[in-house]
Order: structure tokens, then sequence, then C-alpha cells
């Protein structure tokens, strides 16, 4: 088998552990390959797209500030990645720059590993933030039936846009409130989602009033360093059932890695401790 190369782009890629996760899997699954970290400056971007195989790459990743701008670069992508109008996740079959995009499908992956039950009764849920991570948040929320979702988030204007486009997704009933608001933001969610950085090393500190959430709601959090914020922290203490930034980051990097290298990957603990320990030394 020749050796296959795949990316994460990005700008700055620094922080990505996107290498770590992929070259895990292709050192445990014998499979001869690469997986490289790309700073890619935002006027090199189309150049790189148009000469990705060329330069003996299959596919990689794509992360922040790219989603959108390679969305609209893919002449074909997946449903998923439609409907947010992101895409994290590339490939080329022919000439065609393909994209699809697996944080949904990350996030509710981890939903079910860490709390299979999450949407047995959950007929109502709350996200906080409005941009792409919201967005993407709430479509898979819709693709699992939720009823009734309440957005909350520091700006007007994104969220109430936000909003009004998730009204066509099949939610019966969408709320929104200002983040700084001072009325009880939660009354009786069943799922409460964190989709801001707030929270995040060298961040603010996410602050909001937990004690309207139902006493069995699941509350998760995208952010994944530190791997316990506060806000999990929080509901932790209050008895909710919590859960990770990290789980989401290792599910959503497991459909690229089949597509690439052919091998569906699996989310292990050792994989799990072996980015734990790589936050850790950073924040050393
Ligand atoms: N775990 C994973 O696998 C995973 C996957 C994707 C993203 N993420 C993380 O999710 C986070 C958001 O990503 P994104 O793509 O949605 O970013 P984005 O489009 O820039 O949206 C950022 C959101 O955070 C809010 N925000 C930022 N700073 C704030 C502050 N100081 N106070 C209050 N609200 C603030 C923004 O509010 P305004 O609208 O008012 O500006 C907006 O709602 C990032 O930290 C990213 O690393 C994690």
């Amino acid at each position: 088998m020749s050796a296959k190369r795949a990316f994460v782009i990005g700008y700055p890629i620094k922080h990505s552990r996107s290498p770590l996760i992929h070259n895990y899997w292709l050192s445990k699954y014998d499979i001869p390959g690469s997986y490289e970290k790309l700073e890619v400056p935002p006027d090199r971007l189309d150049a790189f797209l148009s000469e990705m195989d060329r330069a003996g790459y299959c596919g990689g990743n794509v992360t922040l500030p790219y989603k959108e701008r390679v969305f609209a670069a893919c002449a074909t992508v997946t449903e998923m990645a439609r409907r947010i109008g992101a895409v994290n996740t590339l490939w080329r079959e022919g000439d065609r720059l393909c994209g699809d995009n697996t944080d949904v499908g990350g996030f509710l992956a981890n939903l079910a590993a860490e709390s299979p039950d999450w949407n047995v009764d959950c007929d109502r849920a709350a996200v906080i933030g409005a941009g792409g991570a919201a967005r993407a948040i709430l479509v898979g929320l819709a693709s699992r039936g939720i009823p009734e979702v309440k957005l909350l988030n520091r700006s007007s204007d994104r969220m109430l846009k936000l909003a009004e486009e998730a009204e066509s997704w099949g939610f019966r009933r969408i709320r929104t409130q200002l983040l700084n608001d001072d009325r009880g933001a939660l009354d009786g969610e069943a799922l409460l989602v964190n989709t801001t950085s707030l929270g995040m090393t060298g961040q603010p500190k996410l602050s909001i009033n937990l004690d309207g959430l139902r006493q069995t709601a699941v509350v998760s959090d995208i952010v994944y360093s530190p791997l316990e914020t506060d806000l999990l922290a929080d509901a932790r203490r209050r008895g909710h059932r919590i859960s990770s930034g990290l789980g989401m980051l290792l599910h959503q990097a497991a459909p690229g890695f089949e597509r690439w290298f052919g091998v569906r990957p699996e989310v292990t603990p050792e994989l799990r401790n072996l980015i734990i320990d790589d936050l850790q030394q950073a924040h050393s």
C-alpha cells in the first residue's frame, strides 16, 4: 500500500491536536501514511486547495478561520455540510473538491457515548452561542427531533439571524435571550450546551445560573481546554451528567480518517489519555 498524506489547515494552527489523534490511529492500525499540521495564510488558501493533490495530499481537516471559505470552494458537499454551511473534512474525487462536516456527528456520538439516554426525555434544550459551532449543534439537535430550543448569546443580531434560519429545521419552538439578561436563563431544559469560547483557558469565565435546569439534565461544553471547564465543574457538583469537548474532538476526527486511510478508527481510553497528557503539558 502506498503511503497517503493528509493534513489539517488553519491560521493559526499551532494549537491543533488533530495530528496527535490521526498519527496515533495510523500507528495503531499500522497504516503507512502521515497527517500534517499546515499553517496556510488567507492569501494562500485558494492556491493550496487547487494544488493539494499535486502536493501529494489525499485530503484533510479544516479549522478556524476557514470552514466557511472551504465550504464555498467545494464542488460537492454532504447534506450535513450544506445545512451547516461549513466544511471541516476535505477530499478530492477526480478534479472535484468535496467536503463534509463531522462536528455534528462528533458531538452526537460523544453525547451518546457519555450519556446514552440523553435524548429519551429531552423535549427542551438550551444552546449558548450563535456562531458556527452553535449552528452545527442546532442542526444536530434538530436531526434528533428535539422539539424546543432556547438560544442564549452575547449579541443580539447573530442570535436572531440563527434563530430565524433554524425555524425551518423542524423545531416546534425556538426562544432567544441575551446572555447578560438578568431573568432566569434556564427553565426546565434537559440539555445545556456551551458552544462559545467562554471558559476556555485564557478566555473569560462563562457565568450562567444553572438553577433552572432539570435535575436529570446533561450539561455539555464543547471547550476542551481546560478538560473540565468551570461550567462542567459546577454542573458536576450539582449532580448533573456532563459531556466534554474533548470527546467531541475525538469523535469528529473518525470519519475523516476512515475516508482518507480506509479504516474506521476507534476512540479509545488510550487515545483520550494521550490528548489529555498533551493538553496538561501545554499548560504546565
Ligand atoms: N470540541 C470540538 O470538537 C469543537 C469543534 C468546533 C468548535 N469548537 C470550539 O467552539 C468554540 C466556538 O467556535 P465557533 O466556530 O462557533 O466560533 P464563532 O463562530 O467565532 O462564534 C463564537 C461564539 O462565542 C461567543 N463569544 C466569543 N467571545 C465571547 C465573550 N467574550 N463573551 C460572550 N460571548 C463570546 C460569540 O458571541 P457573539 O455572537 O456575541 O460574538 C459567538 O456566539 C471555539 O472555542 C472552538 O474551539 C470545539
